[in-house]
């Protein structure tokens, strides 16, 4: 089972990597432009997040009320919620390259943690949810590294998104409704 997960693993980010590598140039001509590669990536991991949380996490919880959602999943015997699946996934891909890294953000986090690190993160958070339906790019400097960053709107795409975080009581927000931008995913990539 390991095997076949680092097997896939490997199959994703190899495909990534070829991405990033022709990215590195910056020239449409000479391969994919940033914003195209942070697009692909991003429709990789929102319809992946939106699979979860759809037809594992609305159906077991709310729908057939088999099993619980719950950030203490291993204590509580639970499903891992959508935004934890959101993290190790980032985490195996930051412990495999530096090619380009990603989060999930919002301006009225659960988990202080999930808050903006940087002022683009926090302008892009603002933008995507301001404006819905558009995605936020720019540049920005970190640690002597320029980077390529994107933010993309994190859509509530299921009842069980508005339902537990309005009923969670660390949420700052408890009026969110099914549509709604709950916050944003950034994804980074070095250009130097
Ligand atoms: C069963 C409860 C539950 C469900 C379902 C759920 N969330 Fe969350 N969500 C949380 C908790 C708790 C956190 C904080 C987790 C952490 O980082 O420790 C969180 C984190 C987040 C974050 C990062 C900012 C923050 O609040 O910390 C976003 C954005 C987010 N969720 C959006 C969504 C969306 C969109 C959905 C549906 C696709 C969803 N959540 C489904 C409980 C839930």
């Amino acid at each position: 089972m390991t095997r076949r997960i680092r097997k896939l693993a490997g199959t994703v980010l190899g495909a990534a990597m070829a991405i990033m590598g022709t990215a590195g140039t910056g020239a449409a001509a000479d391969g994919i432009p940033y914003r195209q590669a942070a697009d692909m990536l991003y429709l990789v991991m929102s319809s992946d997040r939106a699979v979860y949380t759809r037809m594992v996490v609305q159906r077991l919880t709310r729908d057939e009320k088999i099993i619980t959602a719950s950030e203490h999943f291993r204590d509580d015997m639970a499903l891992p919620l959508p935004a934890q699946m959101f993290r190790f996934g980032a985490e195996m891909v930051a412990d495999a390259t530096e090619d380009f890294s990603y989060s999930l953000l919002s301006l009225h986090p659960i988990n202080k943690k999930n808050g903006p690190g940087t002022a683009l993160e926090r302008e892009g958070l603002r933008h995507v949810a301001d404006n819905p339906g558009e995605n936020f790019y720019g540049e920005e400097k970190l640690g002597g590294r320029r980077y390529f960053a994107a933010v993309y709107p994190d859509y509530a795409v299921a009842e069980a998104c508005v339902s537990c975080h309005n009923g969670h009581k660390d949420s700052p927000r408890t009026d969110a409704r099914v549509g709604d931008v709950m916050g944003g995913v950034v994804i980074r990539i070095p250009i130097d």
